[in-house]
């Protein structure tokens, strides 16, 4: 799976969905991001992140709330995701911007939102 690249980086997109938007914005993700590129579904088998310069993370809101697997896996894996290069994102549907802010706050734990380098939620 890790392919010894020359000093490209190694990027995790670490996703959960239920009816599969999600995993269509991390095909295009991953078509528009350079070094090596792994997917892993959070219901799957997710890899050890120690090979991982990045990690991008993703799901999608259904009554607010982000899908449970999504935070127990960052919250089981907090320390070491601090280390990482973190990209944060949501697919999520309600029509206020004010309301979807609230929602990315409340999807990620406080510590992964403010070490994150990029957060995204539909504008
Ligand atoms: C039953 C239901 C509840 C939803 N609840 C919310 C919500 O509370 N807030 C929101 O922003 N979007 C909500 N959405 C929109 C979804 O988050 C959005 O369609 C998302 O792209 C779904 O991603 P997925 O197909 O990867 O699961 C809801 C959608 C459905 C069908």
């Amino acid at each position: 799976m890790f392919i010894e690249n020359g000093g490209d980086l190694n990027t995790i997109i670490i996703y959960a969905t239920k009816h599969g938007t999600v995993e269509k914005a991390v095909s295009l993700l991953k078509r528009n991001l350079k070094g090596n590129i792994i997917i892993a579904n959070v219901n799957k088998h997710v890899p050890s992140l120690e090979i991982f310069d990045t990690v991008i993370i993703g799901g999608s809101i259904y009554y607010g709330k982000v899908q449970k697997e999504l935070t127990q896996y960052m919250k089981k894996n907090s320390r070491l995701l601090l280390t990482k290069r973190l990209g944060l994102f949501l697919c999520a549907g309600h029509p206020n911007p004010q309301q979807r802010k609230i929602e990315m706050e409340n999807a990620f734990p406080k510590e992964i939102l403010e070490h994150a380098l990029l957060t995204s939620s539909p504008t």
